[in-house]
């Protein structure tokens, strides 16, 4: 069988438990996106305009950098990438580890957190960041705490 992985982003935590329970229930392997430059408290400030997550998510453009290029996306066909939602869509750090690597004929599948915000325009404005014949997937927001059972009937829909 094919391997998958579980990608990653988390600035607080709650993501990166919900790839955990992905990668354990699917039996994939995990990689976090971690940013060059961790992000504090004050970075995380959505209510300052000034904040550095404030002034990334302004800028379509912005590509936080990220640590490595160690993904080794080559190795699998489907890959799950998950993150929390700012601003009603993923952190452009997401937008950089797609430009990083070559997803050409690959799957993705998006999974996400919020604070109850839906995907939105996610998917499409990831879509930028791949290659016509890359294949993404909305996936589904994972908020609250699921259990494995729900996560497996979710990972088994998929198929
Ligand atoms: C800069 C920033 C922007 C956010 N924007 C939204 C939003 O638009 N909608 C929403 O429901 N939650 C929003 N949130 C809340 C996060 O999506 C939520 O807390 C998420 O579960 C955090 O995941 P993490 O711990 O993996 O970083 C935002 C949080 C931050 C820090």
């Amino acid at each position: 069988m094919a391997k998958t992985l579980v990608a990653y982003f988390s600035a607080s935590g709650v993501t990166k438990a919900v790839a955990e329970r992905i990668a354990e229930v699917s039996g994939s392997d995990i990689y976090e996106i971690k940013p060059e430059i961790p992000y504090t408290q004050a970075d995380l400030d959505w209510r300052d305009k000034t904040s550095r997550s404030s002034v990334e998510m302004q800028n379509p453009s912005s590509r936080p950098a990220i640590v490595d290029k160690a993904a080794n996306i080559e190795q699998y066909d489907k890959i799950f990438i998950g993150f929390p939602i700012w601003w009603y869509v993923a952190p452009t750090i997401i937008n950089t580890f797609l430009e990083s690597y070559n997803f050409s004929g690959k799957t993705i599948i998006l999974f996400a957190t919020s604070g109850g915000s839906g995907f939105g325009k996610t998917a499409e404005k990831l879509k930028e960041s791949v290659s016509v014949d890359t294949k993404i997937i909305e996936g589904k927001l994972l908020n609250g705490n699921l259990s494995k059972q729900d996560i497996k009937a979710w990972i088994d829909s998929l198929k």
